[in-house]
Formats: C-alpha cells, structure tokens, sequence
C-alpha cells in the first residue's frame, strides 16, 4: 500500500481536496526545530488513520507573504492544529511572529472563524515566567471568537519531557477526530507512539576524486539575497580577546565578526544568530562511536519522488557530498541529551540485547522516571549515552535523520552600535564550561568556538561562521534627551554597550542626550568586571550619566542590581515617570525576574499604591514599551 502524499511543501499553492475529502492544516512555530517535528509527527499519523484527511504541514512564516492575505486564507481552512513554541520573554518564534502579531492585533472580529475547528500544543518551559504564552493566547483568542477548540490546549514542558507532553495530548486528539474524519472502512491504526518512527536518509559514499561542497555559504550580497537562518552569511572573525582579567578562573570573550562588503546590516540592540562548528575533540569522538572514519566522503538525500510519506518529509539534508568531519562538526546536536526518538533509533540498531533492551525501556512510558533522572537531570549528551551503548551503532543515514538533530544557531544580544562599527558587529560571550552531574566536563558549543577562534588580526587563514542578524525591539527612545536606566549584570551589558556607542555617535553630531543609569553586576572587580575601561570612559564624555555596580562575591552579602535598584528608588522612579524608559537585560529565570519584582515593589512604594495597582502600573510601562527586556 503506497501511503497518500503528505503536502509539506507551502509553496505549492491550495491542496486538492477531493470529493469526500476533508483538509486538515497543522501550522508550526519553531524556533528549533521540535515544533516543527511534532506537527510534521501529528500530520503523518492523521493521514495514516483517515483515509479522508488531505493533511499538508505549514510553516506560519510560509503562509501568506502578506498580512491582509491571512484572512482570506484563514476562511478556507475548517481544521487546523498549531504547534507553537514560546519563546525568549514570552514571544513568538521568528517565523511566527508575523502571523502572531497580525492575529493579536487585529482588532476586527473575525465571525467567519465559526466555520473554524482548532487545537493548539505549545512548546515551552515551565522555569521562564511567560509559560507557553503563545500558545495560550492562540487558543484564547480563536476560542473567544467563536472557533470551535476540538482538544483542550496541551501544554508541553520542556523542563521535563516535551515528548511525554506531546504524546498525551495527542492522545486526547484521536477520539474527536474520529467523529469527524473516521470512514467505515480506516483501519483502527494502534496509536503508534510519536517516538516510534525511524526516520532514514539515503546515503551515497562517495570515491576519493569526488569534488566536495564543503560549504555553500554566501558573503556577497547580491540584491535578492537577504541572509537569514535559513540563508546564513559567511563572515570572518576579526578580533578575540578575553574580557575577565587573570585572576579570574572563568572566560568571557569579546568577538568582532567582520561584515565588511557582505551587506548585512543591523540595528542597535539587535541579535546575531551564529553557527558553530562542534570542537574537533566531540567530533572525533562522534566519529569513533558511529566506527566510520573523520575522512569519510558521503552525501545524504531524501527521497522525495518515491511516493512514501515518511520520505517526503524528512526534512532537506545538508549540502554535500562533504566529509564526516564536516558533517559532525557543523550539522549534529551531539551534546545535548537524546531525545527519546533518538532511543528508539539506536535501539533498533543495538545488537547486544541487553543494550537494546535497556534503551527501549528508557524510551518507553515505563522509563519515564528512567529518562528524567539518568538522561534529563544528569543532562547526559547523546555521545554519553551513546559510550554507554556501544553495541548501537547506527548507519549514518540513520544517525543523521533520527538520531542527533540539527545543531542550532546560537544567538547573541549584538554588543555594538553600527553607528560606532559599521562593518562590525560585536559578540560579548560568557564560556559555558562545567562539570555535569554525571562527571563530564560539558563546553558549550558556540562559547568554546568562539574561545578557540583564530582572528583575522593574528591570520589570514582565519576562523568564520555563518551568521545572520535577527530583529529585536530592545531599542533606544527615539528621542535621545529621553532618560534611559539598563540594568545589565554579567553579559546582559552586552546590548548596552551598543546602546553606549550609540549615544557616544549621538552626541558627536550635536544630540542633546538626557539621563543614562548603568546597572551593571558582576562577581568581583578584579576577576569579571568587563568593559571596566569602555565604562569609565563612557563616563567621562557624559553618556552614562551614572554607573552603579553590584559586586556580589566582594563582600560577605551577596550584593545583587536589584539590591542597588532598592537603594535608588527615589530616582529611579522619578526618571521612569518623566517619561523615562527602563531596560533590563540578562538572565530571564533568575535576575530578570528578581529584577521585575523589585520594579513592582518600587512603583508600589513610591506611588503608594496597592500591588494590584502597581502590577497595572508596570504593565502599562510594557506595553508602552517603555519597560523592554531582552533576556534568555
Ligand atoms: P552570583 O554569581 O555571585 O550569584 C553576573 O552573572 C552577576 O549576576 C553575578 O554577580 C551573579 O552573582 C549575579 N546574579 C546571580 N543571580 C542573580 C539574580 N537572581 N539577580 C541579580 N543578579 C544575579
């Protein structure tokens, strides 16, 4: 039996929706790629049990390229599942953010949303303040508006295991759907579990003489290329160096990528996305569990015209043919732990069955407990876990679809101003570096690159990545005599440098600048106080009009922004009002929340108001956009 064709390309116009048939859309909002996986999951089983379903996968980006065709399109929809992550401070992934905010600012009621059935899963972590907000708002307000919800909202946590989540949410799809799409004749499919699918890329090993495409990255912009994260742009690292002084037992670098003659351009406040490249050390060691050599030359295809589903939706292989260095180093997730469907993978390759045994329990809703403590909490990356089953070693079609996902861009608050650095855009990175609970000393992918990056300044034959800029709204007044206070411990200063050289540029063409308070935090000022002598310049020519530090492992109490935010209440508050503007940056789970909470006490103390009051108070801030957070 040829499964029917699942529709996942959204340039392909309307789907054909036959007599009898019924069209199902499952839109996506991902910002990694598990979104993405779940709805391309959720639409192959619909089409595998209803032989009536005509079930296409949508990118929310890919929708319509205009705002006022959303509507149009929306009115020929009568199912639909979202799939939407949260993220950052409770915002839209990038590639639904435009949908996103169409459909919330759209004021005008929507009654043709009647005809509309729906249900929404969203992605998010119950740690961060804004859980699952996306997700939460979309269903709300589909509700409100007359669609009908066919599942009750699934709220998936990935502090725990999203996968579980997912799973038992779509459980609770199944019997609605069945009154609505099940014909005498489908098979009662068993609910196969979303981890079950294997999925196969086509590998072809390629001889010694084969020219290879070792990269595909652009850096000449051309007119019609814009870089995004799709479209990343090749760039070269300039200028490294550590920003924390000797005595200091951790690292922190300030990287310069040189976008001279690319065209990129960006904003202040601003992110870079980067792409980095796995250390040669994780790699080689990647390359000895799948037992195939570092200069091996494949590609990997998918088989899009043979007609099965399962091929036509994996998703596009990366370029090639390249070598497996190539391959390891740019394209796998390696060290983030296995989700389960990577498990089920190397279990159906494991040929010692103990060890077969052991990880298909560990993938099983038996092993739940299993998963969390000896994968999740002791957070063992996949090449961990993989050493402790030596005996599964998956085919690299195999490893490459199912197994280690796509490595992801890493994103960074931009620290320069292009009006100070025009062809530069400045990175200002904490090492991630630390033993886990299970003993490994875990480097974080992106931070160790850029530790171990070659600059221009000290050779040609220097180290790049592909980068791409991503637009925020952590911006600057408009009207520069407005009073600013950032409050930006350890590597949440980096947006505020560029905001500094901003206003540094600012006030050499004549701008009148009002009021800048720095809040800037760190252990200790011998070890990681950085930009210590950027700072105290920006003193001197008046564009911080004052510096107020925290040093929390100076003295015996722990001394936190926050606490100096208390101190300055009074001021602090009398800026804010005169239409001032406040911005925090940095640490979403810890110091921004802490941060947030002393904001309210603040407008509660010196309005003397009621917290509820007070609470009004700093949301009206926010949605004047005169309290903007840029945090992770
Ligand atoms: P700590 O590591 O001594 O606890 C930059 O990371 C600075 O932020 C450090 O001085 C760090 O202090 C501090 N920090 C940690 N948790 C914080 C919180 N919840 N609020 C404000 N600052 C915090």
């Amino acid at each position: 039996v040829v499964p029917k064709a699942l529709q996942l390309d959204a340039e392909e116009e309307e789907v054909e929706v036959g007599p009898g048939k019924k069209k199902v859309t499952v839109f996506f909002g991902t910002q990694t790629g598990t979104a993405e996986g779940f709805a391309k999951s959720l639409a192959e089983e619909i089409n595998a049990r209803y032989e009536k379903a005509v079930v296409k996968v949508v990118d929310l980006d890919d929708y319509a390229s205009l705002d006022n065709q959303y509507e149009e399109k929306l009115k020929k929809e009568t199912l639909a599942f979202f799939m939407v992550a949260t993220y950052g401070d409770g915002e839209p992934t990038d590639n639904a953010a435009r949908f996103y905010k169409w459909f919330t600012e759209e004021k005008e009621r929507k009654p043709w949303l009647q005809q509309f059935t729906y249900g929404v899963f969203g992605l998010g972590n119950r740690q961060y303040e804004h859980f699952n907000k996306i997700g939460k708002v979309i269903d709300q307000q589909l509700s409100e508006q007359g669609a009908k919800r066919l599942v009750p909202l699934g709220l998936g946590d990935d502090d725990q295991c999203i996968e579980d989540d997912f799973s038992s949410w779509r459980e609770s799809v199944w019997f609605e759907l069945d009154q609505l799409l099940r014909d005498e004749d489908d098979v009662n499919t068993v609910s196969t579990p979303y981890t079950a699918a294997i999925l196969e890329y086509r590998v072809m090993i390629h001889g010694p003489t084969t020219a290879y495409v070792e990269d595909k990255y652009s850096n000449v912009a051309n007119g019609n290329v814009s870089y995004d994260i799709h479209h990343p742009c090749r760039v070269n690292v300039a200028i490294q160096r550590e920003l924390h002084k000797p005595e200091s037992d951790r690292s922190c670098i300030h990287l310069e990528f040189d976008i001279s003659g690319t065209g990129i351009k960006y904003e202040t406040g601003d992110h870079v996305g980067v792409y980095a490249d796995n250390c040669d050390e994780t790699v080689e060691a990647a390359a000895k569990l799948l037992d195939q050599p570092l200069d091996l030359l494949f590609s990997i295809h998918t088989d899009k015209d043979d007609g099965t589903s399962l091929g036509g939706s994996l998703p596009p292989p990366f370029p090639g043919p390249c070598t497996l260095c190539t391959a390891l180093a740019r394209y796998a997730d390696l060290l983030n732990p296995p989700r389960k469907a990577a498990l089920v993978a190397l279990a159906a390759y494991a040929t010692e069955p103990g060890e077969a045994e052991r990880l298909k329990f560990l993938s099983s809703p038996h092993g739940k407990d299993d998963y969390s403590q000896w994968i999740v909490a002791s957070q063992r990356s996949l090449l961990e876990v993989m050493t402790e089953f030596p005996s599964a070693k998956p085919p690299l079609g195999v490893f490459f679809a199912a197994v280690a996902p796509r490595l992801q861009p890493r994103y960074y608050s931009i620290s320069s101003s292009p009006r100070f650095a025009p062809n530069r855009v400045h990175v200002t990175c904490a090492l991630v570096y630390g033993p886990t609970p299970s003993g490994r000393i875990h480097k974080g992918v992106c931070s160790t690159w850029m530790k171990n990056t070659i600059p221009l300044e000290r050779s040609s034959n220097c180290s790049w990545a592909p980068i791409f800029i991503r637009p925020s709204n952590f911006k600057l007044p408009s009207d520069p005599s407005a009073p600013i206070i950032m409050v930006g411990p350890g590597t949440g200063l980096a947006p505020f440098r560029g905001f500094l050289q901003e206003r540094f540029a600012l006030k050499e063409n004549g701008a009148q600048l009002g009021p800048a308070l720095l809040f800037f935090g760190c252990r200790n000022r011998r070890m990681d106080f950085i930009y210590e002598d950027e700072l105290n310049n920006f003193m001197d020519s008046g564009v911080i009009s004052e510096l107020i530090l925290a040093f929390s492992r100076e003295g015996l109490k722990k001394e936190y922004v926050q606490h100096k935010m208390m101190e300055k209440a009074v001021q602090l508050w009398n800026l804010i009002s005169k239409e001032g503007y406040i911005y925090v940056c940095g640490d979403a789970k810890g110091m921004a929340r802490d941060v947030h909470r002393t904001l309210h006490t603040i407008v509660q103390e010196q309005e003397n108001v009621r917290s509820s009051e007070a609470e009004a108070v700093v949301k009206k801030l926010q949605t004047e956009g005169r309290y903007l957070r840029d945090v992770w």
